[in-house]
């Protein structure tokens, strides 16, 4: 009896380690690299970008070939507790509105919107604050899978392996540019007392770079490429004038690519900047400068 009793108290402690130590494990979805549609693992971290938008992974399934895929409603735990609660029923001390059912959910990647990932809609009250270190384990109700004849079959999800999990990154500022080509962008932001976080010193200032290009290789032909720099909830932000700069760094010759950049600051787009850049090699495409 008591070797059961123990028996059973380290089954429980074993299910709460691992229910703490991976997120989302028995999800069978998963995030794939748009380049190369390899795995990244499951409750991989994955930054809050924009609203309404999504340039996370391509959602994917081992071994399948799968479309239009739908969600439902996220369940969360925040930093290591293991009790996932469905997102709407999220109640934190102190945040001051609930989430809806459908925070998280799938929208069309940006700049392949044949494909699906991850994205958020605008947070409300203080919502934004609730947002770092979450674990988020978002089910799949239902997708298509394409047939060898390329008919699609529409299959219902819902059961406890269909779903896809990450871990929650929220900076305070992002400064996110991305490109609708296979060529190679650099970004680099200058802060307010003259540092430059770039390639060559991406950890120079306060911010970071992070550096998450799909490629930029000529040879892989991904329409999508982004970089960013960003700040943590944790860092101590300078005030004062900053110059994002984007350079064109490698041109595959197939003519002019789309950028867009956009500023983040908690979780809201305080600048947005589009153009079209057909620039030879290393060369400054423009100079965009805010304030924080
Ligand atoms: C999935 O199937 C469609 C239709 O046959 C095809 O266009 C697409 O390239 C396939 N995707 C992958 C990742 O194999
Ligand atoms: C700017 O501030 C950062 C962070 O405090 C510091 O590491 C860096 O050396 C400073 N740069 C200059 C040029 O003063």
């Amino acid at each position: 009896m008591a070797s059961r009793m123990i028996t059973f108290a380290l089954f429980c402690a074993a299910l709460a380690l691992t229910a703490s130590a991976q997120c989302g494990k028995t999800c069978r979805f998963r995030f794939c690299r748009l380049s190369d549609m390899s795995l990244r693992g499951k409750g991989a971290r994955t930054f809050l970008r924009a609203p309404f938008t999504s340039l996370s992974g391509v959602i994917c399934l081992p071994g399948s070939n799968v479309t239009d895929l739908r969600s439902g409603q996220a369940m969360v735990a925040q930093g290591k507790d293991p009790n996932m609660v469905p997102i709407s029923q999220f109640s934190p001390a102190g945040l001051d509105t609930s989430f809806p059912k459908r925070f998280f959910r799938l929208f069309p990647l940006q700049f392949v919107p044949e494909e699906q990932g991850m994205g958020r809609l605008r947070t409300r009250g203080n919502q934004q604050e609730f947002l770092d270190d979450l674990c988020v384990v978002l089910p799949i109700t239902s997708y298509g899978e394409f047939e060898k004849d390329e008919s699609i079959t529409r299959v219902s999800g819902g059961g406890r392996k269909d779903c896809v999990s990450f871990r929650t990154r929220n900076p305070m500022v992002l400064i996110e540019l991305s490109w609708d080509s296979a060529d190679d962008f650099d970004l680099e932001v200058t802060e307010p007392n003259g540092t430059v976080v770039s390639r060559d010193a991406p950890d120079a200032g306060v911010g970071e770079l992070n550096n998450d290009n799909n490629v930029g290789a000529c040879n892989i032909m991904i329409p999508a490429g982004k970089e960013a720099v960003l700040y943590r909830q944790e860092d101590e932000l300078m005030s004062g004038d900053y110059t994002a700069t984007i350079k064109h760094f490698n041109n595959c010759g197939d003519g002019r690519t789309r950028y867009r950049l956009r500023v983040i600051v908690d979780g809201e787009v305080v600048v947005f900047r589009t153009g079209l850049s057909n620039a030879p090699k290393d060369t400054v495409v423009t100079r965009v400068n805010f304030s924080l």
